[in-house]
């Protein structure tokens, strides 16, 4: 059975951000959460039409992230030791596949704007949404692989049954996925409700995902958590019926994630009473800097802080961000100018911290500051 137990309002796509004269009607969506007490599994009560969210106007890119660059260099140095081919699923603008020759990896990515720059880099790229259809056809073309590797995109895949017999079906007896995704035990602990958002159909458990993988043939033979978007887990999988050593690792997530209830939907109950404080708080910070007449600025227009300010209702003066395709467009929903953050308009007063995934970066950066930033995670705080 499925139960409700988050309300997020009326939300916009989280990454559409919007041109200053852009006249056609915005997409809204009802973002409601549920727990699924048949597989463990939170998920998004109305899915997004992929293609809404994933197209060639698609803003972020892994590269303008220095430290999402050096966490795939690191992690494909890595596999190139041991492994000869690779499939990536969702492999944005290259940042993790450009570590592979051309002849030994494969990328899928939907978004036509990036499939078009592996593919200028010499990789045979794909630029249709991860399916069994699609699994199927690449083994035509390239054979089975030693690894698929998916990083924050399987957890945007509506039918993760079919996604996950898809890489069962195109992985070497052996072979090993690898994806890392957000982790929910992580969303609980640190009261992230803004990691809800139309790309994240899914929030995974390990003890969820088990029981998907185990559905398409494949069992966890290690997870490991990493801190990447806000804190995640970098889960391995085989085929159930290939020699798996399992790490100790995963039964001590079992455990924590039992610790902390994540198989019982009181847990998600109690979780949304904290994000309803966590609401009253955020709106009446806001309400008294606004009183006072100080300046309510945002750091980072993150998909995240889409959330943020559309379910709490807060329109800061303007927002910064470093992503060039994302300067001088408006935030979704809110309708917020975006500006590169050396603009003439500088921070002042306060600041929602809307990259908070970033916030020990910011601050080291930003230590010098004349300004006072705000987090809601995971409890309001003027830092
Ligand atoms: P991201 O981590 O992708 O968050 P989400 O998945 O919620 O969109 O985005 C971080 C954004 O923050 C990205 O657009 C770049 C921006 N940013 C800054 O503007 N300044 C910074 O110092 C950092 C680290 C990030």
């Amino acid at each position: 059975m499925k139960h409700i137990f988050l309300d997020l309002g009326r939300q916009p796509l989280a990454n559409g951000f919007r041109e200053p004269n852009q006249q056609d009607p915005e997409f809204f969506f009802d973002l409601k959460v549920l727990f699924d007490d048949f597989n463990y599994l939170v998920s998004l009560e109305n899915f997004v039409q992929p293609e809404l969210m994933f197209n060639d106007q698609y803003a972020y890119t892994t590269s303008n992230s220095e430290t999402m660059c050096r966490h795939f260099a690191k992690l494909a140095y890595e596999f190139n030791l041991q492994y000869n081919k690779v499939l990536e699923i969702g492999s944005n603008d290259g940042a993790f596949i450009k570590h592979f020759k051309q002849e030994n990896a494969v990328a899928v990515e939907p978004c036509k704007n990036f499939a078009e720059i592996t593919r200028q880099l010499g990789y045979r790229t794909y630029d249709s949404f991860w399916n069994f259809d699609l699994s199927e056809q690449i083994v035509r073309d390239f054979g089975l692989v030693d690894v698929v590797y998916s990083a924050n995109c399987m957890c945007h895949i509506p039918d993760l049954i079919e996604a996950f017999h898809g890489v069962a079906h195109i992985l070497k007896s052996g072979g090993q996925f690898i994806f890392e995704d957000p982790s929910l035990l992580q969303v609980i602990k640190n009261n992230a409700f803004d990691q809800f958002y139309d790309e994240h159909a899914h929030i995974f458990s390990l003890t969820a995902l088990q029981v998907l993988l185990n559905e398409a043939g494949m069992t966890i033979v290690d997870v490991k958590p990493i801190p990447t978007h806000g804190g995640s887990n970098r889960v391995i999988a085989q085929h159930i019926n290939s020699p798996n050593i399992i790490n100790k690792n995963v039964e001590r997530m079992f455990d924590l994630e039992a610790a902390y209830k994540l198989h019982q939907k009181d847990t998600f109950i109690e979780f949304a009473k904290r994000v309803e404080h966590n609401k009253k708080h955020l709106v009446e910070l806001v309400n008294n800097i606004r009183d006072k007449k100080y300046a309510l600025s945002g750091y980072g227009a993150t998909s995240k802080s889409t959330v943020v300010y559309n379910y709490c209702g807060i329109e800061p003066d303007f927002i910064t961000d470093t992503t060039p395709n994302k300067q001088g467009k408006l935030m979704p929903g809110i309708h917020t100018p975006i500006i590169s953050p050396e603009s003439r308009m500088q921070h002042k007063d306060y600041v929602f911290l809307g990259a908070w995934n970033f916030m020990d970066e910011i601050l080291v950066k930003e230590r010098f500051r004349q300004y006072k930033f705000i987090t809601h995670i995971p409890q309001v705080t003027i830092l």
